[in-house]
Order: C-alpha cells, then sequence, then structure tokens
C-alpha cells in the first residue's frame, strides 16, 4: 500500500533530516514552508513590559509519498534527525493514499501497488 508522510519539524532541522533521508535512499520530497501550533498553543515571549504568547510558529512541513515498506525506517531517520528533545520538535502523520499518476508517461500505480517514486532507483537497480 502506498502512504503519505507529512512531517512537521523545525526549520533548522530541514538540512539533517533531507541528509538522513538521503543516506537511507528515501529521495523524491517535497517541503512546504508552515505555520501553526501544538497542544501547548505556541510560546510565551518574556519581555520588560510584560509577556505575550506566539501561537503560530513557522516550522516546514516535509511531505513523502512511499512505499508501505518503507514507512517505518523513515520515520525513525525523520525522529533521530529532527529531535532536538524539547517540546515543539514536530509531530509525523502518516496517511493512507490511494493513487499516484506520473505526468511524464501517465503511468498509475494504484495503492495496492508499492510506489517506488520514492526511493533512489539508480540504487535499486545496480
Ligand atoms: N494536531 C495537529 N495538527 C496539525 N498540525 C499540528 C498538530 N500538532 C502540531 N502540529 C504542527 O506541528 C508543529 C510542532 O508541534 P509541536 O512539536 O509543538 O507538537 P506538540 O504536540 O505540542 O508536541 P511537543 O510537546 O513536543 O511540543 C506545530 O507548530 C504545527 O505546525
Ligand atoms: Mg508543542
Amino acid at each position: 500500500m502506498t502512504k503519505k508522510i507529512e512531517a512537521i519539524i523545525r526549520e533548522e532541522r530541514l538540512d539533517a533530516v533531507k541528509a538522513a533521508l538521503t543516506e537511507i535512499g528515501i529521495i523524491g520530497l517535497n517541503i512546504v514552508p508552515v505555520r501553526g501550533r501544538g497542544r501547548d498553543g505556541g510560546i510565551k515571549v518574556q519581555t520588560r513590559q510584560g509577556s505575550y504568547v506566539v501561537d503560530l510558529i513557522p516550522k516546514v512541513q516535509l511531505n513523502i509519498v512511499l512505499s508501505d515498506d518503507n514507512v517505518e525506517a523513515t520515520i525513525e531517520a525523520i525522529r533521530a534527525a529532527a529531535a532536538t528533545g524539547a517540546s515543539g520538535d514536530g509531530v509525523i502523520f502518516v496517511l493512507p493514499v490511494d493513487e499516484v499518476i506520473r505526468i511524464s508517461t501517465g503511468e498509475r500505480e494504484r495503492a495496492a501497488i508499492t510506489y517506488q517514486g520514492d526511493i533512489d532507483t539508480r540504487r535499486v537497480k545496480a
């Protein structure tokens, strides 16, 4: 089955996360800048004049559509590279994907067939 990982991470961890994914052969991905809040509702900023809350913090959303077999290794690679141990490290969502259509060829990859677009095919074929 084909899945989609939506990982919301710290902007400053993006390079490390991309490198960790390349390391395990996960190549296809896209990123979107997002602003959001977690269950703690943002961060409290203290100034001499008092304190206020910034509730929408800039983060990066990493989107990866991949075959089921690669989900656990990908989650682990993202976690290991994105974690600082502090709150605000982010979250990883895993969603089902129905179908993938490659625009150049019109080729369809149904959910029943594993999607290999995430993988470095040069390595797999070697
Ligand atoms: N339930 C959610 N739905 C969609 N996006 C979310 C959700 N929770 C968090 N996010 C996104 O993830 C970012 C980071 O969340 P954060 O790491 O603070 O999650 P948390 O659940 O509060 O965990 P922690 O205790 O580690 O802070 C948020 O800024 C937001 O963009
Ligand atoms: Mg939080």
